[in-house]
Parts: structure tokens; sequence; C-alpha cells
């Protein structure tokens, strides 16, 4: 299992899914890091893990389509079986999606199709949600909305905000993520249509609402 990943910025994903790879709970590595922010922490996560990394500077092309031709070109080298988008902020052409259908992930801090775009936590907390979560998903050119691979669920209370919902829904993210590359990997993921089946994977029951009585 080869992977190139994405990012922009802190690189919490990236650090959850090398950790994962060094500690041999998934078999393969990264081999690529690729930045389209100079300062990114995520690039100092990289070279901790002892990563190859690259800033690709997205201002000396003209176009979002020369940034993405370039980028899926420097990809490409690397002939990763999956391309992963950990905190990438950039919006892909569609060019940059096709080059790489049904082997680009995402990770996105809602439960899809909910909260799409930006600040999807903020938008939880605004609408009073009483739940909210994470989502990891093929990218398809519908902005995240692509089939989904697996989600977890975080309870909103009264009193949390944008920010203590962040950091509730961040650690559940850092275990979806590499779940999700695992599976990827061991060949378990089938899509068929919208649908991601997961072969062998048990399903329990998830608490409801605690503030649900006995009905
Ligand atoms: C995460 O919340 C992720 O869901 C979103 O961007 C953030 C990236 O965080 N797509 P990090 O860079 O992985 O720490």
């Amino acid at each position: 299992m080869k992977l190139v990943v994405l990012i922009s910025g802190r690189g919490s994903n990236l650090k959850a899914i090398a950790q994962a790879f060094k500690e041999r709970k998934i078999k393969g590595k990264i081999s690529l890091v690729i930045s389209n922010k100079k300062d990114a922490h995520g690039l100092e996560v990289a070279r901790e893990y002892g990563i190859p990394s690259e800033f690709h500077d997205p201002s000396v092309f003209k176009t979002r389509e020369e940034y993405d031709i370039h980028l899926v070109e420097r990809i490409k080298e690397e002939k990763p079986d999956l391309v992963v988008l950990a905190g990438y902020m950039r919006i892909l052409s569609d060019y940059f999606i096709e080059s790489f259908e049904g082997k680009l992930i995402n990770i996105h801090p809602s439960l899809t199709p909910a909260f799409t775009g930006l600040k999807a936590q903020k938008q939880a907390i605004q609408y009073g949600a009483k739940f909210s979560g994470c989502t990891v998903h093929f990218v398809t050119k519908e902005l995240d909305a692509g089939p989904v691979v697996i989600q977890a669920v975080v309870p909103i209370k009264p009193d949390d905000t944008e920010h203590t919902l962040s950091d509730k829904i961040l650690q559940y993210e850092h275990r979806i993520y590499p779940q999700a590359v695992k599976w990827i990997s061991e060949g378990r993921i089938k899509v068929k249509g919208r649908q991601v089946i997961v072969e062998g994977a048990e399903y329990g029951t998830l608490p409801v609402n605690p503030a649900l009585e006995d009905f």
C-alpha cells in the first residue's frame, strides 16, 4: 500500500495515519506528503516520521487547472495506490478528481450530507444539531458528497462551542481515517454506486441520546 497525502495545515490526520503505518497496524507506507502551503505544520510532521515532503507553490501557476496538472504529474510519479486529502484546503479541478477516481479519499468534520463545506463544526452548533461527527468518503466532483467509507458520531452538548466540538470530532477523525486506509489496503472495500461495503466488518449498535427516556 503506497499513499500520497495532501495537506495544507496542522497535519494531525497525517500524523494519525503515519503513526498507524509506523506501528505496522497498516502495511505499506506514505511515500510522499505534498503541501500547497509553505509553512504548513504538517510538513514538520512528515519530517518527524521520515516521510519525503514537498511544498508546491500554487502562485507560480496561472490557473487552478495548471497547478492541478502539475500536481497530478508529480503524484503519478509515485504510483500511489491511494491519494489521501488530509486538511487539503484547495478546491480540486475536475481533471484532478478524474485522474484519481476511486483512489482519492477525504475526511470531513461532519456527518455528510449535513454541514458540507467550510466551518462544518460551527454550522452544526449554529443549526442546533444534537449530534455531528466526521466522515471519510471517496472524492467525487460534488463537494464533500462522495460515497461514505466510515463515519463517527459525536454528541453536541448544550455548552459546546465551535472549539470544543472541533476538538471532540478531531479525536474521532484520528481513529476513522487510519481505519478507512487499513480497510482499503486490505482490499476489503467494495463501492456499489453510493454504497461502500466493508467485507467482514461487524456493525454493533450505537448508544442513542442519553437524554432519551424509556419509551
Ligand atoms: C480536519 O478537521 C479535517 O476534517 C478537515 O480539515 C482538518 C484538518 O486537520 N478536512 P489536520 O490538518 O489533519 O490537523
